[in-house]
């Protein structure tokens, strides 16, 4: 939709409130907040500390400077050298201060007379404003009276969505492979997860359109699902992205049987593209503002016309996790509902947090943050580039288009042994070193490599099966000193099933050193060399 097409506004889904989220009431001394902003009121009505007793004069924080980390890769340093001076930290940190005092000295300025008060479960009206610039801009919402509030957290956001709109008994759609988080938050309200297949893209459209077309209610037990949860970007754990032609397809789906999309979008910033072998690699250079926008896959947002996404964003991995802060993005009947519930619990994110998260946005404006996320793009890209390396470096890859499965629709990296050094002549039964024994899709978005082990090429197969196999695998890579994610947590569905969900391994690329990268890969191929002879 063009920017100058009149948008309308949301329709009425209230009928996709849970008897929880209905029943809400506004929290009786919450209720009284309207008043208070009015010039002149005396309120004797809260419970409010005075500020005068806040221990805390001011707070104050040094910010790193938005062009921290390069937007370009330069041609003339070596593959690593980028990583090196990150890790030698030999760059003075260029850095700016803020500080916040008790009373402000204009009007509408942070403070931490109202920052650490009691305040408004929607955020600190300064917060609130900055974010809903930001998701104007960037996000672009496809109707008018789109609302946002902050949560502590996608974690904490998913939980209160939960509460509002799925009672006990009510079908979750999801994708095959899915984040387990949500599950475990979902399952003990009885709510039950109905996978749908996915493809390279993340959740097949068909799939689901088939999902709920053959839906039958006496034999499924449970009524046709009316929400689906969904991670369309840096899918967690295959680290898909999907695209904004089949988040159309999925959109008008949703649109013809009535459900709401919770998207669950914390990497939505890391989309780094497709993965391009070392000698082939091209520098990056810069773009403006609007390019970087226009190279992200759109959010749900922008083609919901009708209200009914549940946008989940998080500082997360943009800023910190430690800060707890994040913001729905929703039509403003789940936005006060989800509001009469922070009310009941969180109440608000942390005033340090609001005050701290609003201060270097404040400092960083609209472009300085977006600077940031430019650059944060190309850190995590280089981590995944780098790491991949390792794997082309240590095992023999063969590129293959993937016509089936969670991978069909782009290529597949199988990988093999590559023979070490050796006086032993390879024996011809040593099929190791010919055969692949794990595939996997380049990931074009988040933290993930996920790859898919072929343990059928095992000796014990026959008799082990994929489940045992898997955690013996993963224990005796445990044991070298490198942990993996085990992959059968990541299915959607427990199953007792061997040959379903078993075999695969989610590895996080974010948080290591590269030394620390390079050596996993090898412990890794040292232990599975040895496992596939016994
Ligand atoms: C898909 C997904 N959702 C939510 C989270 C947690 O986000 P938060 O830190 O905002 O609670 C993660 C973090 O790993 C995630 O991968």
């Amino acid at each position: 939709m063009s920017s100058n097409e009149k948008r309308g506004e949301a329709v009425d889904l209230s009928h996709h409130l849970s008897k929880v989220g209905k029943a809400r009431q506004t929290s009786p001394l919450k209720g009284l907040h309207k008043y208070m902003g009015k010039p002149g009121l005396i309120s004797l009505a809260g419970g409010l500390p005075n500020a005068a007793y806040f221990p805390f004069s001011s707070v104050s924080g040094d910010i790193l400077a938005p062009d921290s980390f390069p937007l370009e890769t330069d041609s003339k340093e070596s593959s690593l050298s980028w990583f090196w001076r990150l890790f030698s930290r030999t760059d003075k940190e260029r850095t700016s201060t803020f500080t916040v005092g008790k009373y402000s000295k204009h009007p509408g300025d942070l403070d931490l007379e109202n920052g650490l008060q009691y305040g408004l479960a929607t955020g600190q009206p300064k917060l609130n404003e900055i974010i809903r610039e930001f998701v104007g801009k960037v996000f672009q919402p496809g109707y008018s009276n789109w609302t946002t509030l902050v949560h502590t957290g996608n974690t904490d956001a998913w939980f209160k969505t939960i509460q509002t709109i799925l009672n006990p008994g009510d079908g979750l759609i999801v994708s095959e492979w899915t984040y387990p988080s949500a599950m475990a938050g979902a399952q003990p309200f009885g709510i039950i997860p109905v996978p749908v297949g996915m493809d390279s893209e993340g959740m097949s459209s068909i799939s689901l359109r088939q999902t709920l077309s053959e839906w039958d209610e006496s034999a499924r037990g449970i009524p046709r699902p009316h929400v689906l949860y969904t991670v369309p970007i840096g899918q967690n754990p295959t680290g898909t992205t999907m695209g904004i032609q089949r988040k159309k397809e999925i959109y008008d789906i949703c649109v013809e049987y009535d459900i709401i999309i919770v998207e669950d979008d914390p990497y939505y910033f890391l989309q780094q593209g497709k993965y391009i072998p070392k000698s082939d690699r091209v520098v990056d250079s810069a773009t403006d503002d609007e390019a970087f926008i226009a190279s992200l896959a759109p959010s749900y947002l922008k083609i919901d016309y009708q209200g009914r996404v549940i946008r989940l964003d998080t500082f997360s991995k943009t800023v910190c996790p430690g800060s707890r802060l994040g913001w729905f993005t929703c039509n403003p009947m789940f936005a006060e509902r989800l509001e009469r519930t922070a009310e009941t619990s969180s109440q608000a994110p942390s005033g340090f947090t609001q005050i701290y998260v609003a201060s270097l946005l404040l400092k960083w404006q609209y472009e300085g943050y977006l600077r940031w996320l430019k650059a944060l793009r190309l850190q995590y890209k280089q981590r995944r580039d780098y790491f991949l390396d390792c794997f082309a470096d240590e095992f023999h890859l063969q590129k293959k288009f993937s016509t089936e499965g969670y991978t069909a629709g782009t290529h597949l990296y199988h990988a093999s042994l590559k023979p070490r050094r050796s006086f032993v002549p390879l024996s011809e039964k040593d099929n190791a070193y010919s055969k692949p024994l794990f595939s996997f899709v380049p990931p074009s978005s988040g933290m993930f490599l996920w790859i898919e082990l072929h343990l059928e090429e095992h000796p014990a197969f026959s008799s082990l099966g994929y489940k045992a196999l898997e955690m013996k695998l993963w224990t005796e890579i445990a044991e070298a000193g490198v942990l993996f994610a085990p992959g059968a947590m990541f299915f959607a569905t427990p199953v007792e099933d061997d040959t379903l969900g078993h075999g695969h391994f989610r590895i996080s690329f974010s948080n290591s050193t590269p030394e620390d990268l390079k050596k996993a890969v090898s412990t890794f191929s040292t232990v599975l060399r040895k496992f596939m002879k016994n």
